[in-house]
């Protein structure tokens, strides 16, 4: 499986359950790496998905909230439990995509991380972690983005696992 995400430079990715920089363009970038495969994520990421369930994609959530109905996606309460639902997938088609705690439990078992790095420092209170400070990973590709609608440079970078 592999990880999508987009940072500011300190690596935060929200404030108050919203993402820190609206880029439309970045947004069609995460939907054609996903469209078609599984995405899964936290109960308070999918709840920030302004139309429900992601549309194309196999949604699985995860929460701990007894009796928890996320109409469109698949719940469950433990991270092995979810593992096991997406065992069969291709690896390529599985997708996570956030918030902190899911990224923190599920980045041993992602082989890449596709990052949109926002050169920008914003007030966050969630993070993702520094994959450049982290011997595990390396930077495979990087390519530029182009300048967000409010000016902010942005640049993907593809971080392969090095162990
Ligand atoms: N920049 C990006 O690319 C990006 C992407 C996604 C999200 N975000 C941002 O990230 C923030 C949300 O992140 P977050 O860490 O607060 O929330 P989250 O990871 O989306 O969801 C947390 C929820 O998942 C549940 N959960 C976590 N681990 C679980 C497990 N192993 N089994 C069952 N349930 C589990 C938690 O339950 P408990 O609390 O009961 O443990 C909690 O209800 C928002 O601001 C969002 O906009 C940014």
């Amino acid at each position: 499986m592999n990880a999508i995400v987009s940072v500011t430079k300190d690596w935060g990715i929200g404030l108050k359950g919203k993402l820190l920089v609206r880029n439309p363009d970045d947004m069609r970038f995460f939907k054609e790496h996903t469209m078609g495969g599984t995405v899964i994520c936290g109960q308070t990421t999918f709840e920030s998905f302004p139309g429900g369930a992601l549309a194309g994609r196999r949604n699985v959530v995860l929460s701990l909230e007894p009796g928890y109905e996320a109409p469109g996606a698949e719940v469950y309460a433990s991270l092995e439990e979810a593992l096991a639902a997406v065992h069969d997938n291709k690896t390529d088609d599985v997708w996570v995509i956030g918030g902190a705690s899911i990224y923190r439990q599920l980045l041993p078992h992602c082989e890449k991380a596709i990052v949109t790095k926002n050169d920008v420092v914003l007030p966050a209170d969630t993070y993702f972690p520094n994959l450049d400070e982290d011997p595990v990973w390396r930077v495979e590709s990087r390519a530029d983005g182009g300048v967000t609608g409010s000016g902010i440079p942005y640049e993907f970078v593809t971080y392969a696992r090095n162990l």
